[in-house]
Formats: C-alpha cells, structure tokens, sequence
C-alpha cells in the first residue's frame, strides 16, 4: 500500500483506523491499483483524507487535477466537492494516458462524480492553457498537480492564473522519497523539484509551506 513518508506500516494501520472510512470506490481502486506495476503511482489513503479535508475548507466548487492514474485522488476530491455543491461541482482531470484513466472513470461511475468530472487527454500544460484562454482564470478553488516533475513550474504557473484568491494548489512527490535533501542527485526530476520549493518560498503571489504527508505535498495558498 502506498503510505506517507517514513511510516511504519503500524503507523499506516493507525492513521487508516482513526481516519475517515474510505468510500468503497475508493477502497476498490486502491486494492485493485496495488496489483498494477505502477501502483506506487497513486496517493496514499491519508494524503486522500488529508485533500478531502482541504477541499471541505475551501467549500471547493471548481478544482483541476493534473495527473489522474487509476483516480483515486481526483475521487476522494470529487466526493467532497460534490458532497458540498451537489449542483456545479466540477473536477477538470488532466492525464494523457487513455490507459490508465479508464480505469479510473469505472470508479467515478461507481462513487456516482462521474458527472462532476471532466477528463481531458492530452498534455496538461495545452489543457490548462486552452481553460486560460477560456476566460476561466481566477474561477478555481483547488488544484492538485501530480505528474511530469519537470512540468511542475509550467503547472505552477498555469494553475496560479487558474485559481481564485484564497484558492490552494498542491503539489504531490516534493520530497521524491528524499532525493531532494541528497546533494548527490542532480538529476532533472530532482532539480524541477528543488527549484519549485525556492520559488514558492519567494513568491509573494503565494503563501506556501511543505508538509511530509504522502511522499511530500508543497501547499500553496493565493494570496
Ligand atoms: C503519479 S500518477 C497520478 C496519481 C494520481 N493522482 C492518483 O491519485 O492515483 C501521474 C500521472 O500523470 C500522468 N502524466 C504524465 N505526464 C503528463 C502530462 N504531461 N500531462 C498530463 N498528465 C501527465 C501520467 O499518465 C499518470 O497517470
């Protein structure tokens, strides 16, 4: 099961037993995406929880989500957005794997936010871009960015036009199992993921703080 970093699996046990009951769509893609080769892939049930929370907070109407995999994040998010806006709750999933993301449409139906979900296939960056030039900017109360690492400033940058004031981006794998705090890494992944932390710490369009829950998740308040 994918967990939050340097959690002992009695840890993992405790936080599922004291945490929200996960929905049974939920509980079904994680056992049946713990099968797959890339299961590591998806989010942790506590990172769930935790971004459920998020979304509650913000009373989250409009969210986008840039990188679905088998849909464990954009369901738990889309729960509580549709939970709170029965009417006009609406997901924007953004993934290029037809793959994959089929799956995650058959939990969508099963956790009935299939009609607050739009799933987009094709580079998030052009998906984001086309909903700029939409006119959208500034209607979004959440964002969540778990893809390509070297994306991550392009997403930053797209999804801080996206989002509302107030309006909070998260973004998964910062600390990339710890390679980031090892000088030895270089590598391009690594880099994006070091460089994103520096700007949002200077950048005065937002308030951010790192946390360790999942493997690492930077939030990002607009100011
Ligand atoms: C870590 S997984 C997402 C996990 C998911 N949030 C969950 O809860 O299970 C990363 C996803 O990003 C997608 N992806 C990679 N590059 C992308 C890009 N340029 N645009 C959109 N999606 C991309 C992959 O197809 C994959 O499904």
């Amino acid at each position: 099961m994918s967990s939050s970093i340097g959690l002992t699996p009695d840890l993992v046990r405790y936080l599922a037993h004291v945490n929200p009951q996960e929905h049974p769509a939920l509980a079904r893609c994680r056992i049946e995406t713990a099968r797959m080769p890339n299961a590591q892939m998806q989010i942790s049930a506590e990172q769930g929880a935790f971004m459920q929370v998020i979304a509650r907070m913000l009373n989250a109407k409009r969210a986008f989500e840039v990188g679905v995999f088998t849909g464990y994040s954009a369901t738990a998010v889309a729960l509580t957005m549709k939970e709170l806006n029965p009417i006009g709750a609406k997901l924007l999933a953004c993934d290029v794997s037809e793959e994959w993301t089929i799956k995650a449409r058959d939990y969508w139906r099963e956790a009935q936010v299939d009609d607050a979900i739009e799933l987009v296939i094709a580079p998030a960056a052009e998906t984001l871009d086309a909903r700029i030039t939409a006119g959208e900017a500034g209607q979004y109360d959440l964002g969540f960015i778990d893809a390509d690492k070297k994306g991550y400033d392009a997403y930053y940058e797209r999804g801080l036009q996206l989002l509302r004031q107030g309006g909070v981006m998260l973004f998964d794998n910062v600390l990339w199992s710890g390679r980031v705090a090892d000088p030895a890494d270089t590598s391009p992944d690594t880099s994006a993921l070091r460089a994103l932390a520096q700007k949002a710490k200077a950048d005065a369009r937002v308030h951010a703080a790192m946390t360790s829950i999942g493997d690492g998740v930077l939030i990002c308040v607009k100011r």
